[in-house]
C-alpha cells in the first residue's frame, strides 16, 4: 500500500482516555498503566512507524523528544553539532539546559559537511533559514567519524522525506506542525532506524513520564488521514508564493529551497509550507504584520490557516530584522497573494 492508503486506512480509534487497565489472571497487559503506553499513543506510533520506516515514539512536544533523545541516547561530556539555520529552540534548549550536565554543542553550516560530533542534527528546510543539506553526504561523514546522525523532519513530513532511507539513525518531529496540522494539538516524535535505540528511549521515557496524552495523540490521528493531501495543496501553494514574492519590489530576497535549490531538488519532489522573506528593516516587518487581514500574525507553522510572523522578535542575533517567516496554509493561493501584497504595500 502507498502511504496516502495507509494514513486513511481503518476506523477511527476511540479516545481511551483510561490510566488503568486490568490485569488479565493476574498479568499486566500492554496498558495497565497510561505512562507505559496507551491505545491511542500506540496506534499513533504504528503509523508513524509505517511512514518513517523506522520505530516511533510519541512525546508531549518536539522540544521534550528532543530532550528525551538527547538524555536517553548521549552521555554527559557528549558532543553535538547542530545545523546553525534551524529552529533557535533546538540549540537554545542545548545550551541553556544541557550545557549543565556537560553536552558541549557546536554550530555549523548544514550545506557543507558535518564536523566531528558524538551526534549531528541536520534540519532540511532549516526553520527560518531554509538551507538544506546533502544528506546522502552528510550521513556517510557522519558515520565515517563515529557519529549518529538525527535529521528535524518537521517542514517536510515523511511523504516528502525519510531520512532513515538515507541512512540517518533518528528522525525527530515536531508534530505540533504539518503532521497534526490544525493548530490544536502540541506533540513531538522521534523514530529510531535501531531497535535497540528505541527500547532505551521506551525505557526512559517510562522513567521519566515525559508521556504524550491520549487527546493531542487521538488529533494527530485524525490529522494524518489529510496528511497528504495537506502536505501537496500547502507545498504547491508556497512555491507559487514564493515565486510572486520574489518578484515584488518590497521584498529584498526569498529563502525557498523549491526556488532552485540544486541539493534540495535532488531530496525531494516538493518543498513543504515554509517559507521566508526579507523586507527592508524591523519596523516594515511590523507594517506588514500589523496590515495582514487574512493570513494569522502568529507563531508556528504546518497548520491549515496560513501564519506569518517577524522573527527577530524571537531571535535577534540571529535572524536580520526585516526577515518575515510565512507558513502557508491551506487557503486560495489568489487571496493569499491579495492579502501579503496589500501587507507589502501598507
Ligand atoms: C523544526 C522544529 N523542530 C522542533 C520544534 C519544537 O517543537 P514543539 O514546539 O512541538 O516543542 C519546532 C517548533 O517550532 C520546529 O519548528
Amino acid at each position: 500500500m502507498h502511504p496516502e492508503t495507509k494514513l486513511v486506512h481503518g476506523t477511527v480509534a476511540p479516545v481511551d482516555r483510561a490510566t488503568i487497565h486490568p490485569y488479565e489472571d493476574g498479568t499486566p497487559g500492554r496498558f495497565h498503566y497510561q505512562r507505559y503506553a496507551h491505545p491511542v499513543g500506540a496506534e499513533a506510533e504504528r503509523l508513524l512507524s509505517e511512514l518513517e520506516g523506522g520505530e516511533s515514539l510519541l512525546f508531549p512536544s518536539g522540544m521534550a523528544a528532543t530532550t528525551s533523545l538527547l538524555l536517553a541516547l548521549l552521555r554527559p561530556g557528549a558532543s553535538v553539532a547542530v545545523a546553525d539555520g534551524g529552529y533557535f529552540g533546538t540549540v537554545g534548549m542545548m545550551r541553556q539546559e544541557l550545557v549543565r550536565w556537560g553536552l558541549e554543542v557546536t554550530t555549523f553550516d548544514q550545506t557543507a559537511p558535518p564536523p566531528p560530533a558524538d551526534l549531528v542534527w541536520l534540519e532540511p528546510c532549516a526553520n527560518p533559514f531554509l538551507t538544506f543539506p546533502d544528506l546522502d553526504a552528510a550521513v556517510e561523514r557522519a558515520h565515517a567519524a563515529g557519529s549518529l546522525v538525527v535529521v528535524d523532519n518537521t517542514v517536510l513530513s515523511p511523504l516528502l522525506l525519510r531520512p532513515l532511507d538515507h541512512g540517518a539513525d533518528l528522525v525527530l518531529h515536531s508534530a505540533t506542525k504539518i503532521l497534526a496540522g490544525h493548530h490544536d494539538a502540541l506533540l513531538g516524535v522521534v523514530t529510531c532506524a535501531d531497535p535497540a535505540a528505541a527500547a532505551r528511549l521506551g525505557e526512559f521515557r517510562k522513567a521519566s513520564g515525559i508521556v504524550a496524552a491520549p487527546d493531542p495523540a487521538w488529533l494527530l490521528l485524525r490529522g494524518l488521514k489529510t496528511l497528504s493531501l495537506r502536505v501537496e495543496r500547502q507545498s504547491a501553494t508556497a512555491l507559487e508564493l514564493a515565486r510572486r514574492l520574489a518578484e515584488h519590489p518590497a521584498v529584498r530576497c526569498v529563502r525557498y529551497p523549491g526556488l532552485g535549490d540544486p541539493v534540495a531538488a535532488r531530496y525531494v519532489r516538493a518543498f513543504g509550507p515554509l517559507l521566508s522573506f526579507d523586507v527592508a528593516d524591523a519596523e516594515r516587518a511590523l507594517r506588514v504584520e500589523l496590515a495582514l487581514r487574512l493570513i494569522e500574525n502568529a507563531t508556528s507553522l504546518g497548520g491549515v490557516a496560513s501564519t506569518l510572523e517577524g522573527r527577530a522578535r524571537w531571535e535577534p542575533e540571529r535572524v536580520p530584522p526585516g526577515l518575515l517567516r510565512l507558513s502557508v496554509g491551506l487557503e486560495d493561493v489568489d487571496d493569499l497573494w491579495a492579502d501579503l501584497s496589500q501587507a507589502l504595500e501598507a
